[in-house]
């Protein structure tokens, strides 16, 4: 550590944060001190000028630079991207390492609202496909998914409901996780139609009774989301997730995980559906429990 950065306060939080890693695991009435450790130093020093000393810590402690734990492979990217099928379907299922020491780590993780976050949209769109399946008589229902990841959502769905008149057409960019995907939904796989193409190509050619998308829109700058969004304008319903910008796991995410979003409010995402062309009328925001994934619903 530079002397500099050895005589301040995000000095001595370094400090604190290697004696945490170095005693292997993570014990529960240590997760408020992780917390704290990790939020001062996100707050202190918003530029991250300690991120090679972060750096040097990965290679020695695998808690924070191995891709066998959650933190870690957040990090890491085995897939080449932040939020990928793997990492997404792991909150989903709760994965917890088999390695004690490890464990304890993940159990960490879990714990913090931004995956809760993950989990409860989970929730919140079998919720809505439910309430679509009641209000539809009709005997094919079908749902448009932008950057499906790897659809544990719709197998769920599936499951849990057997209405066959569902069927998802599903775009999404990354081949393995449509492989993926294809492998969890088994039989279900019939119901559903997998376009591997980038978004930034894809444009609807028919209506859809609902356009789904959660977990693709926060990685897009206004100007990408908004034109993005344009493309749906004759459909009937849309739905868009993305992060709130009062994510309390913020910090964590990006000092940990080097994990960025383009964080909205509310405020924020009704003013970029308006550029986009839609009626303000037709607009509103909903979100699941913690509030920290919120959806824009436009439905005209
Ligand atoms: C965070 S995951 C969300 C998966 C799923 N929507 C969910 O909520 O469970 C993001 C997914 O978007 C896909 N993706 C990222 N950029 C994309 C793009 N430009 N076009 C299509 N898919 C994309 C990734 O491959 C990944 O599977």
């Amino acid at each position: 550590m530079t002397q500099e950065l050895q005589n301040t306060s995000t000095g001595t939080l370094l400090k604190d944060l290697k004696m945490l890693l170095m005693k292997g695991e993570l014990p529960e009435h240590e997760f408020s001190r992780y917390s704290e450790i990790i939020s001062t130093l996100h707050h202190l020093n918003p530029q991250q000028e300690y991120k090679e000393e972060i750096q040097e810590m990965r290679k020695q402690f695998p808690a924070i630079g191995s891709d066998m734990i959650m933190q870690g492979l957040a990090f890491v990217k085995k897939h080449g991207y932040a939020g990928d099928y793997e990492i997404i379907d792991k909150i989903y299922t709760n994965w917890h390492s088999d390695h004690p020491e490890f464990r304890t780590w993940d159990k960490y993780f879990h714990s913090q609202v931004a995956p809760q976050a993950v989990r409860n949209r989970k929730t919140f769109f079998k919720e809505l496909l439910l309430e679509i399946s009641k209000e539809n008589q009709n005997e094919r229902i079908h749902v448009l998914n932008l950057a499906s990841g790897p659809c544990r959502d719709i197998l769920e769905f599936f499951d849990e409901t057997n209405d066959l008149r569902f069927h998802f057409t599903c775009v999404e960019l990354d081949p393995n996780a449509i492989a993926y995907a294809k492998n969890i939904l088994g039989d279900y796989v019939s119901q559903v139609t997998f376009i591997q193409q980038n978004i930034f190509r894809f444009v609807p050619t028919e209506q859809y009774d609902l356009v789904w998308s959660a977990g693709l829109f926060d990685y897009f700058d206004d100007n990408t989301f908004t034109k993005i969004l344009a493309r749906f304008k004759n459909q009937k319903h849309v739905i868009i997730g993305n992060f709130s910008d009062a994510n309390p796991t913020g910090g964590y995410m990006e000092l940990i995980g080097e994990w960025y979003l383009n964080y909205r409010s509310a405020g924020k995402l009704r003013l970029l559906a308006k550029d986009a062309g839609y009626k303000k009328e037709h607009i509103r925001i909903m979100h699941e429990p913690t509030e920290v994934n919120l959806f824009l619903s436009i439905k005209q």
